[in-house]
């Protein structure tokens, strides 16, 4: 249990606490709500020991893991637009570390516009915008690829780009892109508009930062790129967050839905294909601004009518993701086994009989290792099952 014991804090002027008691009992799951600037953040940040009250105290037992999932960016209710009336406004959002943000929209809803103001290229016009403390943004936009030094070779530009890099690594990202070893040293003017693309979001993932963002990342590239793209960006740890009319590579990537139309925007926490699913079961209604009924433009139609080779392809991509992920569960699990077999000799070996720390450490790390497997097992049963499901579906 994790008890509030009459805390007392201020933040400068402002009282945000003033002789405050809470329990937090075991199992309980408890939502803090309350307006911004209320002190939610703050009470976090005390119950995690990374902030003090002024008076009282927070009890934490020492058996608890406290795990927090910082906010890595907060839009407070921004406006933006250029000099004119605001392009959007009075958007409010908030971005957890890891999140990978989809931003859709029709064209003019002011999805690049967004990103700029989060890249600080352009400043809210009301609102504000926060982003953390070690965040470490990096933006690809299309002008990026102007930006390309035409004269240098793509190694360099990737050297320029990431200095710490080793000369192996600037090769295998250049090769991710689908770069040879020979194209490493063509200069970038000579690349086509596809080839830019490609070299720019090499250079960018070269040295990710942590919150990445992504203006029309597909656009110019062939699909086994934007699958390198995909696959790229499902093994980043980081923020994303990403403007794209692409649906196969937000189905990918996304884990969270930004929808903005003309005066409206919504949120949704989940993938892409879940945001559909919900729309066309109704348990949510489709995004409509004050300026008329959403979704009349040509791309509304494009993206609710998938014509039979686009689910083709998106059956094939399933698969191959499908596929890919047992693969790799496999492989963890078969990993885990034989660290779990290592660990067995050292409790079984009869020279460390004696050493109860160092049985009962290794015990407990078997212990945690063996749950870990058990639950990739069960993951890979899932995985098999929904392979299963879209093989009987969709025979080739
Ligand atoms: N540099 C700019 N100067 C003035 N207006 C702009 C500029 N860039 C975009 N706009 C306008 O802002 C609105 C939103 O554009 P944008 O953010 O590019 O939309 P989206 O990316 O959703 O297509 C559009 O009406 C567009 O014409
Ligand atoms: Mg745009």
């Amino acid at each position: 249990m994790i008890v509030i014991n009459s805390i007392e804090k201020k933040f400068g002027p402002k009282v945000l606490f003033d002789g405050c008691c809470a329990a937090i009992n075991p199992r309980h799951r408890t939502a803090l709500v309350g307006p911004n600037g209320s002190g939610k953040t703050m009470l976090a940040r005390m119950i995690c020991g990374q902030a003090s009250p002024d008076s009282g105290a927070i009890a934490v037992p020492a058996s608890l893991h406290i795990a927090h999932l910082a906010q890595e960016m907060a839009i407070e209710a921004a406006s933006a637009g250029y000099g004119g009336p605001p392009v959007f406004a009075g958007l409010t959002l908030s971005v957890n570390r890891g999140d990978k943000v989809a931003i859709i929209g029709p064209n003019g809803a002011g999805k690049s516009t967004l990103l700029r103001m989060c890249a600080g290229l352009i400043a809210p016009s009301a609102g504000r915008i926060r982003t953390g403390g070690n965040a470490i943004v990096r933006y690809y936009g299309q002008h990026r690829l102007e930006q390309l030094d035409p004269d240098k070779t793509l190694y360099d530009t990737i050297a320029a780009a990431a200095p710490a890099m080793a000369s192996s690594a600037i090769q295998s990202i250049l090769g991710l892109f689908l770069f040879s070893g020979e194209d490493a040293l063509k200069t970038a003017g000579v690349l086509s508009g596809g080839e830019k693309a490609r070299l720019s979001l090499a250079s960018i993932l070269a040295d990710p930062g942590n919150v990445l963002l992504l203006d029309e990342p597909t656009n110019h590239l062939d699909i086994e790129s934007v699958e390198r793209l995909a696959d790229a960006l499902a093994t980043f740890e980081g923020t994303a967050l990403i403007v794209s009319h692409d649906e196969f590579f937000l189905n990918r990537t996304a884990t969270r839905i930004l929808e903005i139309r003309p005066g409206t925007y919504r949120y949704f926490p989940g993938s892409l294909a879940d945001y559909r699913s919900y729309i066309e079961e109704g348990y949510i209604e489709t995004l409509q601004g004050p300026n008329g009924p959403a979704g009349g433009g040509r791309e509304g139609a494009v993206t609710r009518e998938k014509t039979a080779k686009e689910q083709r392809v998106l059956t094939r991509e399933s698969r191959k993701q499908l596929e890919r992920r047992i693969r790799k569960t496999e492989e963890e699990v078969q990993a885990l086994e034989e660290e779990i077999a290592a660990l067995k000799k050292t409790v079984d070996d009869p020279a460390n009989a004696h050493d109860f720390q160092l049985l009962h450490e290794t015990l407990e790390t078997t212990g945690g290792k063996q749950a870990e497997a058990d639950r990739l097992t069960d993951e890979w049963g899932r995985l098999q099952e929904e392979l299963d499901t879209l093989n009987s579906e969709n025979p080739a």
